[in-house]
């Protein structure tokens, strides 16, 4: 065993009350209760079980490593044993993200997203977990983008020493699967040419230069496991902030601009990354509009003092507003491009059946 610690959070939805809009309490308590029986038999450090709109999120801390067996098979288990409460209750799409039958070593692939990294235990170790529903793992590039690489949001790439150097970014090309590695600020244009295109570059993590882990982001795509819709990813992600890394606020400050991602109602419109208190990530209208919320937590000896509730901040109150603007023009589009996304991103719904269907109708150009 390491002394290390590793975080771990680990998300599903199984299961919509009502329809995908929320989550019901029932999901909440079983997940608590299977942690704390692992707490208690020395598996987890700690955790969190939280949520954001249906999306269960197990946010864990234990001295095993990422990609751990054991507790993999801990967060799926706890998902199947949702699963039966939701199914209980008959909730929306019961399961939903349990894209297996049974475990088999490992947790990704198999539906949930998952995000993790192994470090020592700063002096003081402030940690942000970002946490989004109905929307890709793509949605994160722009502001991991912003926190890491662009002095305009963050301050402390000019005038903190320790951050100076810049920031290494792995970024992982979900359909080659293959990873590269590109450094900022020297490899910034390069940087941005993949992951302008957030369908099929995603950033998975970011290294100091010293090699420290930053950042962890889930970058599965349930669309390209399952080989059909059934749902969207949802994502999550770790900062790591202050000393040598953003602030908490140059972390945050990024969501202060609601950038357009793909996802919303059925996974398939664009719309604007609207940052919420916990209290509000319940996406309604249309299904959405999609949402991110904070959870910040001091890691204190591999427990978590916290969560505090970082967009809970009338900060925040324009970037709201901006999104309620922008949702309005964009809905006003109803089934028209670019508010419905293109064909490319539609290719495993309706398309190929209606094409199907309307074959022999198709006749040749005059
Ligand atoms: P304090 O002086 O409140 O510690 O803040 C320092 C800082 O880095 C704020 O971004
Ligand atoms: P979720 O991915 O959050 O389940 O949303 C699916 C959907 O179809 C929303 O309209
Ligand atoms: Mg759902
Ligand atoms: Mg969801």
């Amino acid at each position: 065993m390491s002394d290390k610690i590793t975080l771990s959070v680990i998300k599903a939805d199984v299961g919509g009350y009502v329809g995908h809009s929320s989550i019901h309490q029932n999901l909440l308590e079983v997940a608590k209760e299977r942690l704390s029986k692992a707490k208690d038999r020395g598996e987890l450090i700690d955790f969190h079980v939280t949520r954001v709109g249906d999306d269960l999120e197990l946010i864990m801390t234990h001295r095993r490593g990422v990609d751990n067996e054991e507790i993999h098979q801990l967060a799926w288990d706890t998902f199947v044993a949702a699963t039966e409460e939701a199914k209980r209750l008959k909730l929306y799409g019961a399961g939903q993200d349990l894209l297996s039958d049974a475990f088999s070593g490992n947790i990704k692939g198999m539906g949930p997203g998952v995000a993790e990294m192994e470090f020592t235990e700063r002096r003081s170790e402030p940690v942000i977990i970002f946490m989004a529903d109905k929307t890709s793992p793509g949605a994160w590039n722009f502001p991991l983008y912003r926190m890491f690489a662009d002095p305009f949001n963050t301050a402390g790439l000019v005038i903190d020493p320790t951050m100076h150097e810049g920031f290494r970014f792995e970024v992982v090309d979900v359909y080659g699967h293959k990873t590269i590695t590109l450094s900022c600020p020297e490899e910034m244009y390069d940087l941005l040419m993949f992951i302008g295109a957030m369908r099929r570059f995603m950033i998975r993590r970011v290294f100091r230069k010293d090699g420290e882990i930053c950042a962890s982001a889930s970058t599965q795509k349930l669309s390209l496991i399952a080989g059909k819709y059934v749902g969207k990813d949802d994502p999550v992600l770790i900062v790591r902030c202050q000393s040598g890394m953003p602030a908490v606020g140059e972390a945050l400050e990024p969501f202060a601009f609601p950038h357009i991602v793909e996802g919303w109602m059925r996974g398939s419109h664009h719309g604007p990354l609207m940052p919420v208190p916990f209290y509000e990530a319940n996406p309604s209208r249309f299904d959405g509009p999609p949402r991110v919320i904070a959870a910040g937590f001091q890691i204190t000896n591999g427990h978590f003092v916290g969560p505090r509730d970082l967009f809970d901040d009338p900060s925040f109150d324009r970037a709201r507003q901006i999104s309620n603007e922008i949702s309005d023009y964009l809905r006003a589009h109803g089934p028209f491009e670019p508010h419905r996304l293109g064909l490319d991103d539609l290719e495993y719904t309706t398309m190929p059946k209606l094409m199907e269907k309307l074959q022999e109708r198709f006749k040749p150009e005059e």
